[in-house]
């Protein structure tokens, strides 16, 4: 009888290793997703449809303060660029909504202004930029 409980214990507890192994990796890789949620990931739709929204009502003059105060330590106050991207032309390169989405999400060096600024703040600078900048080349 011991004979041949013992075989089939030991392998209920070889399963049940697997299966905590398993679970253990699942929560590291759910832990991992939620944390790439919270910063860096790209715009949800709603997400940019809201600042689509905001940005048909975008407010110029705040845009400019925006830029003053969040941009222009690196792109320049006259958009020419430094640390940051040049701005000239930038109407003819980006889409609005891609225009929304790099403001929110950042690229490269650039931090994400979700959280930090406002959608209206976003609506607002993203129009500041597009109306000061985009003409040049
Ligand atoms: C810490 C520096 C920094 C700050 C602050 C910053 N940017 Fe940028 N920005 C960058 C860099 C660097 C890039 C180029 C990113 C890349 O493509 O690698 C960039 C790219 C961009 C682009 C894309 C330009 C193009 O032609 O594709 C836009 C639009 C932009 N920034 C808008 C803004 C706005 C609006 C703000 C303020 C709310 C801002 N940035 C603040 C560094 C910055």
């Amino acid at each position: 009888m011991t004979g041949r409980t013992a075989p089939c214990d030991a392998r209920s507890r070889r399963f049940s290793r697997e299966w905590a192994t398993r679970a253990l990796v699942a929560l590291a890789l759910a832990a991992a997703l939620a944390l790439a949620g919270c910063g860096g990931s790209d715009a949800t739709e709603a997400e940019l449809e809201r600042l689509e929204l905001a940005f048909e009502n975008a407010d110029v003059t705040l845009g400019s303060e925006v830029f003053g105060d969040s941009c222009s330590v690196c792109h320049g106050s006259d958009g020419s660029g430094g640390v940051g991207a040049a701005l000239g032309g930038v109407d003819e390169r980006l889409t609005v909504r891609d225009h929304l989405a790099v403001v929110w999400t950042g690229r490269g060096s650039m931090p994400p202004f979700s959280g930090i600024l406002t959608d209206a703040e976003i609506a607002a600078v993203v129009a500041y930029q597009r109306s000061t900048f985009g003409d040049e080349q």
